[in-house]
C-alpha cells in the first residue's frame, strides 16, 4: 500500500500548498477520493466563520470504522493493528491484528446496540490505556453512536459535568487502570460521579485490575458476560467462536508472543470474523458528529468540542501520512494518552485510516525506570516517536544512564505536540534519542483543529529548533494586532490566527453553538482565533509563543485558569483568588494561586492542602495548584478587574518592575504581594 497523497519533496510541498489555496475543493476531493465512501459528497466545501457553518464533503455518506478497518482487511488482515504495551513490563504485549480489530469492534458494536445505544446517542468512556479502549471509541463510531472519552486524570465531579452537557446515557468503563505503582479506581470515580444523575441508563464495566467495584443491578454490567453474549448470538461456525475471556483473564490477543508483534506466517487463512455483525457499519453523513471531547477555555466551563466523521477522517489521514511521512510496515509510537486529542489522532484515527501500525502504551515513561520509553522503541523497533516536551524534559533530569543499552537505531522519525519545545530539550531529543539521524517534527495544533496545522513535514521540509514551522496544505495562519489589523512581511509577531477551514476545524461546541462563535470566531471578523501568540521568522516559519488567553498549559495539558479559581473558591475558607502561569523547568508551566483566606484553619500549611485536595476533588489531580500564596487583596482595577499581568510578574519572580500600576484601586497590595511570593 502507499499512498498517493503522500508529498515526498520540499518542491512537492510547496506545489501541493499552493494549489490547496488557489482550489481547496480540487485539492481535498482529490486526496478524499482514496477514501471509502458510501455515496459521494455534492459540494466539498460550503463555509462561513460568521455563524460559523463549515460543511466539508456535504451530501457524502460513510462510516470511518470502515475506513479504518474493513478496507484493510484483504491487505493487512494480519498485520498488527495495535500493539498494545502494559503498565506492568512482565505482563504480555498484546498485538492486535486489523482481522482482530474487525471482530472486537464489531463485537463491542452489537454489546452497544444490545444495551440500547443508537446512533446520534452520547456515550462517554472513562477508561484507562488498554485495547478495549479503542474497541469502545471504534465500537461507537461504527454503530454512529458519539463517543465523548474522559482523562483518567478527571475527577468524579468533572465527569459528572461532562456527562449532564452531552446528555450521556451510557457509559463504558474499567474496574480500574494502572497507572506506574497507582491503580486509579475508575469505576468507583464514575460512581461518584452518577451520584444524583438521572441520565446514565447503562454502565459497561471492563475488568482490568480486579479492584473492587460495585455493580448495581439494573445499570452495571461487565464488558466479558456482554461481550459472550454478542458471541454467542454470531452465526455458528463463525470463527472465533469460543474465544472470549473470563473477567480478567488475558483475552487470546495477549496468546501472541513478546517477540512476534509482526504477523504471523499462516494465520492468513484464517478468514476475519464477518457474518451479520459486518451490517453494524451505520452509513453516517460526512457532517455527522463523530465525537465530542471537552477541552478547556478561558471561561470556568470547559468546552464540549464537536468533530465530524468525514473530515476529521481525511485530516487526521492526510496529517499523519505527511507529518510522520510514514511508510507502509512503520511502528509508530504515540505516547499521548487517548483521554486527550493526540491519542483520538495519532493513536486511532490518523494511523488506523492508513493501515498503520499504532503503539499503545498503558503506563508512564518513568516507570518501572526513566527507561521506558527507549525500552519499549527497542522491544517493539519503533520507527516514529511522537511525544510531548514535558516527558523530554523530564527524562533529561535522568541523564543518559536510562538510555544505556537500548537499540534506538529503529528509530527514523522524532515529534513532539502540545507545549512549545525548548531548545535545549530540542538538542538532548535530537542528539540522545534521534542520534541526530531523525527529523524531529514541531506539530502545532489545537483540540479544535483535530489535526496538526502547522509543522515541518519529517525530512520533506526543513525542521528549525523551536519552531513549528509551516503550515499544512490547506491551512492560511495570519498574524493580526490587537484590533485585529493582519501584520504583514516577515519577521512578526502577533495573535495566531486562520483565515479559511480545514477540513476537521470544530464544528460547534456541544449543545450551544453560541459559544463556539463566540469563543473561537467572535474576536476576530472572518478568522479563527487560536488563543496563541506567534512569531514569523524572515522565511516565513512560524513559533508558537505560547497562550494569549487565559489558559494555562502544565505538562501540555489545557487547563483554564477560571476553572481553577472555581475549584478554590469552592473551599470553605477561601473568600477569593486568583490564579496565573508561571514558568517551570519540567512542566512548562506550573499553577500559581493567590488566595484571600482570612481564616487559616489549622495553620497555613493545613489550610493549602485542604485547598490542594479541594482542586483534585472538583477538577482532577492535573490541575491542582503548584504554589498557592495567602494575600490579603489583589490587584483590581476600579471596575473590578483582576489585573493578572501584574499576577503573572510576581509569580515569574519580578519584585518592582510592574509597569503601569496608577488604574489599580490600591496600589499598595502589589507591593505587600510581591514581598510575600512563595519562592520556588
Ligand atoms: C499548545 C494539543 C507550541 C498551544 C494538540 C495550543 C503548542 C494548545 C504546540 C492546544 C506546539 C500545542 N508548540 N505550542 N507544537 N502544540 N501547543 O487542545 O498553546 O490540548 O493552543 O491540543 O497547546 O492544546 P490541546
Amino acid at each position: 500500500m502507499s499512498y498517493p497523497y503522500q508529498v515526498r519533496s520540499k518542491e512537492e510541498y510547496e506545489e501541493a500548498y499552493k494549489r490547496s489555496i488557489e482550489d481547496p475543493e480540487g485539492f481535498w476531493a482529490n486526496v478524499a477520493q482514496h477514501f471509502v465512501w458510501k455515496k459521494p459528497w455534492t459540494k466539498v466545501l460550503e463555509w462561513n466563520f460568521k455563524e460559523p457553518s463549515v460543511k466539508w464533503f456535504d451530501g457524502a455518506t460513510l462510516n470511518i470504522t470502515e475506513n479504518c478497518i474493513d478496507r484493510h482487511l484483504a491487505t493487512l488482515g494480519e498485520k498488527p493493528a495495535i500493539i498494545w504495551e502494559p503498565n506492568h513490563p512482565e505482563e504480555r504485549v498484546r498485538t492486535v491484528t486489523y482481522n482482530r480489530l474487525h471482530k472486537r469492534v464489531c463485537q463491542f458494536a452489537q454489546v452497544l446496540k444490545n444495551n440500547g445505544v443508537k446512533k446520534g446517542d452520547r456515550v462517554c468512556i472513562y477508561m484507562g490505556m488498554v485495547p478495549e479502549l479503542a474497541y469502545a471509541v471504534l465500537g461507537c463510531a461504527r454503530i454512529g453512536a458519539i463517543h465523548s472519552v474522559i482523562f483518567g486524570g478527571f475527577s468524579a465531579q468533572s465527569i459528572a459535568d461532562r456527562l449532564e452537557d452531552a446528555g450521556a446515557e451510557y457509559i463504558v468503563t474499567a474496574d480500574g487502570a494502572y497507572r506506574g505503582e497507582k491503580i486509579i479506581p475508575l469505576k468507583s470515580v464514575i460512581d461518584d460521579a452518577l451520584i444524583g444523575n438521572k441520565t446514565v441508563k447503562r454502565v459497561i464495566v471492563y475488568t482490568r485490575t480486579r479492584t473492587p467495584v460495585s455493580m448495581i443491578k439494573g445499570r452495571d454490567v461487565w464488558w466479558e458476560d456482554e461481550m459472550e453474549r454478542v458471541e454467542e448470538q454470531a452465526p455458528s461456525g463463525s470463527p472465533g467462536g469460543g474465544e472470549v475471556q473470563a473477567h480478567g483473564q488475558p483475552s487470546e490477543e495477549s496468546a501472541t508472543d513478546l517477540n512476534t508483534s509482526q504477523s504471523r506466517p499462516g494465520a492468513a487463512a484464517k478468514s476475519p470474523h464477518r457474518g451479520d455483525l459486518e451490517g453494524l457499519a451505520v452509513e453516517m453523513s460526512a457532517e455527522d458528529p463523530l465525537f465530542i471531547l471537552y477541552t478547556s477555555g478561558s471561561t470556568g466551563k470547559p468546552k464540549g468540542v464537536v468533530h465530524s466523521c468525514g473530515g476529521y477522517m481525511v485530516w487526521t489521514a492526510y496529517t499523519f501520512v505527511n507529518v510522520f511521512q510514514y511508510q507502509p510496515g512503520d511502528v509508530h509510537f504515540c505516547t499521548a494518552d487517548i483521554g486527550w486529542i493526540t491519542g483520538h489522532s495519532y493513536i486511532i484515527y490518523g494511523p488506523l485510516a492508513a493501515g498503520a501500525t499504532s503503539v499503545m502504551f498503558e503506563g508512564v515513561p518513568t516507570y518501572p525506570d526513566a527507561g521506558r520509553l527507549w525500552d519499549i522503541v527497542d522491544k517493539h523497533k519503533v520507527n516514529i516517536l511522537y511525544t510531548a516536551p514535558t516527558a523530554i524534559r523530564s527524562l533529561m533530569g535522568f541523564g543518559l544512564a536510562p538510555l544505556e543499552g537500548k537499540d534506538l537505531s529503529s528509530l527514523k522519525i522524532l515529534g513532539t505536540v502540545g507545549e512549545p519545545i525548548n531548545e535545549e530539550a530540542w538538542h538532548w531529543y535530537d542528539e540522545h534519542i534521534g542520534k541526530k539521524k531523525c527529523p524531529i517534527v514541531d506539530t502545532w495544533w489545537q483540540t479544535e483543529n483535530g489535526g496538526v496545522l502547522i509543522s515541518n513535514m519529517a525530512g520533506i521540509t526543513p525542521s528549525k529548533p523551536s519552531f513549528a514551522t509551516l503550515p499544512m496544505p490547506g491551512v492560511q495562519p495570519i498574524l493580526v494586532d490587537e484590533a485585529g489589523v493582519e501584520i504583514l512581511g516577515n519577521p512578526a509577531a502577533g495573535n495566531l490566527c486562520i483565515k479559511a477551514p480545514w477540513p476537521s476545524i470544530i464544528r460547534t461546541t456541544y449543545g450551544d453553538h453560541e459559544r463556539c462563535r463566540q469563543a473561537y470566531f467572535s474576536t476576530y471578523e472572518n478568522l479563527y482565533f487560536t488563543g496563541d501568540g506567534a512569531l514569523r521568522d524572515e522565511d516565513g516559519n512560524y513559533r508558537i509563543t505560547g497562550r494569549v488567553d487565559d489558559v494555562l498549559n502544565v505538562s501540555g495539558h489545557r487547563i483554564g485558569t477560571a476553572e481553577v479559581e472555581n475549584a478554590i473558591n469552592m473551599h470553605s475558607a477561601v473568600v477569593e483568588s486568583a490564579v496565573v502561569g508561571y514558568p517551570h523547568d519540567i512542566k512548562g508551566q506550573g499553577i500559581y494561586a493567590f488566595v484571600i483566606c482570612p481564616e487559616l484553619h489549622g495553620g497555613e500549611e493545613a489550610t493549602r492542602l485542604n485547598i490542594i485536595q479541594t482542586v483534585a476533588r472538583i477538577i482532577g489531580p492535573i490541575a491542582k495548584p503548584d504554589k498557592i500564596q495567602f494575600v490579603s487583596g489583589l490587584p483590581k482595577t476600579r471596575s473590578g478587574k483582576i489585573m493578572r499581568r501584574i499576577l503573572r510578574k510576581i509569580a515569574e519572580g519580578e519584585t518592582s518592575a510592574f509597569g503601569d500600576t496608577s488604574t489599580l484601586l490600591d496600589p499598595s497590595v502589589v507591593e505587600e504581594i510581591a514581598k510575600g511570593r512563595t519562592l520556588p
